[in-house]
């Protein structure tokens, strides 16, 4: 999961690289390096630690040089240090890669026996030391010879001091898109490192090969097929990938999601028929509606909104459905029989549990639904049809407006189909109406960000939390106590209310913060009893309310309000005092809120 680039133009690269690498920090950020080619030969400069430390490195010992690779690293193999820091490289060769080899340790073996030595334990020293071993002059070709040996996921950079013009660039698993820009070339993990430069972009597939030239660019198959390729438009701006005037990117986003979730909705809501519009499943809603069974599959936050998912196309739509953690579909003999649906859900679209679970579904005959946010990512491009998010670029590590993207965007299928099953149109007229109203009720839930941030201060120190809910908040629960741990590093559990007398309860002592989903509902009675079984035993409730619940008031050491709204649709709702409370958690902690420590956005390897 780490980032990295190259650049080729006609001027110095090494500061476009650290810009590019800024951008891409989100995907590691435990050590960092950029080689250039000066005079015929690699120059590089590593350093541990985050990228400011490159920087200082840069400073003191400037590199110059219109070609140039770099690389911001979430470790695998070897400690984060500079000696494990890319780009790793051999006299002639350097390269900088995301992803693992799997077979790297038969690569040492064989290559050691060839008389290499290495200085670092990681595995993609091994690629460089294979592509010098088979370079005779060509350096693409070097590129292809070495990669028949290897095993495993990668996306790679290679420069080579004999080629002071060329780039080559390979994939199979780890994304790489090639920003076309004027008198220069930004090969990169994610459009984000590229949008400064240009917004012309060329999406490389698993098993290309691609060699660049100031001049220009080929690519061609592992097996040396050209491959034509079309240059295609990033829909998102610079602006949006920026902090905005917040301090922390995961702010920002918490406060976007008014904005960015009538994106989602926009074209797709229709307010004056109360219906809903889904372009991108036109072609196969027939299918859909008469899907036997469907299986939502997808990773972290995504697994959550799943869930979600889950509750609704059962309650709303009738459908059977199921959800299951990609990691563990992709090898549980999964049954996929004919009339079965996979949704697939990822905010990256490049998450390689999820990816692999959507091929595992593919290859069982299921038809595959991508419910995505990165415009052209890999399970965007493999999935047969797909609904994307519009939520704009998510940089914080911790998944925010992706999660109540990926939740309206759930819930708007659901929708759709439940009017084409048995739906009527007074009760869509009230869904649709409701949906329509989340934005400025989010709005409404930020504006008491102050008084959220006094309960978070107040229970900091505590390093055990529970997250409570029933229902449809049973999943807001799980997202919760998720949130408080990513960023906060405080243990937090989330369970269904009714589980702790089954356990859990046992864990309840004098203090103990117990955040509950306590809105109006079917199974609002139940809760209330919960509530007072952990109030009993000395534990704090925190509690998330419908607004004009003076009741909850009586018995929660703190309540925070959100507008009452149907109950399928809480889950938008009651997410958001959630997320601030994590996200004031751990500011209070001195965390670092956006690249929490052992984390990285998009988790592109198994
Ligand atoms: C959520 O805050 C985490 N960053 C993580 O759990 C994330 O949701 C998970 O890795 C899935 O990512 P995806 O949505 O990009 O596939």
């Amino acid at each position: 999961m780490c980032g990295i680039i190259g650049i080729i133009g006609t001027r110095d690269v090494a500061g476009h690289i650290v810009e590019g690498l800024k951008r891409l920090e989100y995907r590691g950020y435990d050590s960092a390096g950029v080689a250039t080619l000066v005079d015929g030969r690699i120059e590089r400069r590593r350093a541990e630690g985050k990228l400011v430390n490159l920087e200082t490195r840069l400073r003191e010992q400037p590199l110059p040089g219109v070609i140039g690779i770099g690389h911001t690293r979430w470790a695998t193999h070897g400690v984060p240090n500079e000696t494990n820091a890319h780009p790793h490289a051999t006299d002639r060769v350097a390269v900088v890669h995301n992803g693992i080899i799997e077979n790297y340790s038969a690569l040492r073996t064989y290559l050691k026996q060839k008389g290499v030595s290495f200085t670092s334990d990681t595995d993609t020293e091994t690629i460089a030391h294979l592509i010098a071993l088979h370079y005779k002059d060509n350096l693409e070709a070097a590129v292809r010879a070495a990669l028949q040996d290897v095993q495993g996921t990668y996306g790679i950079v290679a420069v080579c001091a004999k080629e002071p013009g060329t780039l080559v660039a390979a994939r199979n698993g780890s994304p790489l898109i090639i920003g076309v820009g004027r008198d220069e070339y930004v090969i990169a993990s994610d459009a984000a490192a590229i949008l400064e430069h240009t917004s012309q972009v060329i999406y490389m597939e698993d098993n290309e090969i691609a060699r660049i030239t100031a001049d220009g660019f080929r690519t061609t198959t592992l097996d040396a097929v050209p491959v034509t390729k079309d240059v295609e438009e990033v829909e998102w701006t610079l602006d949006q990938i920026e902090l905005g005037g917040h301090e922390y990117f995961m702010e920002k986003e918490i406060f976007e999601q008014p904005k960015v979730l009538e994106t989602c909705l926009r074209g797709r809501l229709d307010l004056r028929d109360h219906c809903i519009h889904l372009g991108g499943i036109v072609d196969c809603a027939r299918e859909l509606v008469r899907a036997q069974r469907v299986v939502l599959t997808g990773c972290g936050t995504a697994w959550h909104a799943a869930l979600v998912g889950e509750y609704l196309l059962e309650d709303l739509a009738r459908i059977p459905a199921e959800t299951d953690y990609a990691s563990e579909f992709r090898y549980r003999n999964p049954i996929i029989d004919a009339g079965t649906v996979v949704i697939v859900v990822s905010q990256s679209g490049e998450t390689s549990d999820t990816l692999a679970a959507l091929q595992e579904a593919k290859q069982r005959g299921a038809m595959v639904l991508g419910v995505v946010n990165v415009v052209g990512s890999s399970i965007a491009r493999e999935t047969d049809h797909g609904i994307y998010l519009h939520v704009g670029p998510e940089t914080g590590v911790a998944s925010t407006k992706a999660f109540t993207g990926q939740v309206t965007v759930l819930t708007l299928l659901t929708l759709y189909l439940a009017r084409r099953r048995h739906m009527s149109q007074r009760s869509m007229n009230n869904y649709v109406t409701a949906l329509g109203r989340i934005p400025g009720q989010i709005d409404a839930i930020l504006e008491q960000n102050a008084s959220v941030r006094t309960i978070a201060e107040r229970y900091m120190d505590q390093n055990n939390w529970l997250y409570l809910g029933r229902g449809y908040n049973y999943p807001v629960a799980l997202e919760g106590a998720l949130k408080l741990k990513e960023i906060s590093y405080i243990h937090a559990e989330g369970l269904p209310a009714a589980e702790m007398k089954h356990g859990p309860i046992a864990l309840i002592h004098e203090g103990m913060p117990v955040v509950f989903i306590a809105t109006k509902g079917t199974q609002y009675g139940k809760i209330i009893s919960n509530v007072e079984e952990v109030r009993s035993r000395g534990g704090h409730v925190i509690a998330v309310a419908t607004e004009g619940d003076r009741d909850i008031a009586e018995l929660a050491e703190h309540v925070i309000y959100v507008p009452d709204t149907l109950e399928p649709l809480q889950p938008l709702l009651t997410t958001i005092p959630l997320q601030l409370l994590a996200f004031h958690a751990a500011v209070a902690r001195g965390c670092n809120v956006d690249k929490p420590r052992n984390l990285a956005k998009s988790v592109t390897v198994e």
